[in-house]
């Protein structure tokens, strides 16, 4: 129970108490002019006040809850099925696998970039695909969300969420996110699915991608201009698990040709 909000609650509760007590030593010996009348009613009022408004506090958290247990849960009474055609009849239909392609890489490590050749080649085999990438779903679904861990988890899970609907219908979703640690990525492969998730680990040194510094950001970030900036002041953990590795500093033009092969042995 004594977690972060009690502390808010007793500073919020100290600090409003403060000038609450203040209001009334000047409102007293404004009104009776006398200096004792409004020391003592304002420190009866400091001492039993907060406590009147703690008490008043807990009682109104316990009534919320239990108002909310008493709710009835429609979770029981829904069901998953949405239509009667299985993701295997569509898939079937289209001649393609409906999974998940998630690239995974320090900001500027190329996912944007391969993630559209890779695109543009499965489309010419006449594959239907689609590209989530974080510079896009951060502009609009998820424009409420920063980078803090809760923040970035909040982000993985609902995009993983979107591409587990477009794998439903057949699609082949290609993601591109930092998704920075083993547990983010985790996060996304048991929603969307062992079997559909394919993670591909975009290698680079956080040396190139300051280099590269395509947008500008590494530098701001370096300048503490950008809180918690991956890489830089927020960690970023190496895959320990990956189905393709591809190295976007040296031999860039064999991986592609590799993870081309790859994607069309993953996705048919
Ligand atoms: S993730 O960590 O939650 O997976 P996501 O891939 O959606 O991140 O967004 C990363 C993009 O946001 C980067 O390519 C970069 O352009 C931008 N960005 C802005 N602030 C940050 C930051 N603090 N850390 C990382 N990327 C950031």
């Amino acid at each position: 129970m004594w977690n972060k909000n009690f502390d808010t609650l007793i500073l919020k509760t100290i600090s409003y108490r403060i000038i609450a007590s203040l209001a009334t030593f000047i409102i007293v010996f404004t009104s009776t002019g006398k200096l004792g009348f409004g020391i003592a009613f304002s420190i009866i009022e400091l001492i039993f006040k907060p406590i009147l408004y703690f008490t008043h506090e807990i009682l109104w958290d316990n009534l919320k809850k239990k108002n909310s247990k008493n709710s009835y849960d429609v979770s029981k009474d829904l069901t998953s099925e949405t239509s009667f055609i299985k993701k295997e009849e569509r898939e079937k239909n289209l001649n393609q696998r409906g999974i998940t392609i998630w690239f995974t890489g320090l900001s500027g490590s190329g996912k944007s970039t391969i993630a559209k050749h890779l695109e543009r080649h499965l489309f010419e085999k006449g594959l239907k695909t689609y590209i989530l990438d974080g510079d896009n779903t951060r502009l609009n679904i998820n424009k409420d969300l920063g980078f803090s861990i809760d923040d970035r988890k909040e982000n993985i899970r609902r995009v993983a969420e979107i591409s587990k609907l477009f794998n439903e219908a057949g699609i082949i979703t290609l993601c591109c996110f930092i998704s920075p640690t083993n547990e983010i990525r985790e996060l996304a492969k048991n929603i969307i699915g062992k079997e559909n998730f394919k993670l591909i680990y975009l290698q680079s040194s956080l040396e190139t991608c300051i280099e590269r510094d395509t947008k500008g950001l590494y530098k701001k970030a370096i300048e503490k201009n950008i809180p918690n900036f991956t890489g830089i002041s927020s960690p970023f953990e190496i895959p320990i698990e990956n189905d393709l590795i591809i190295n976007t500093e040296f031999e860039v033009e064999e991986s592609l040709k590799e993870m081309f092969k790859w994607s069309i042995q993953v996705t048919k």
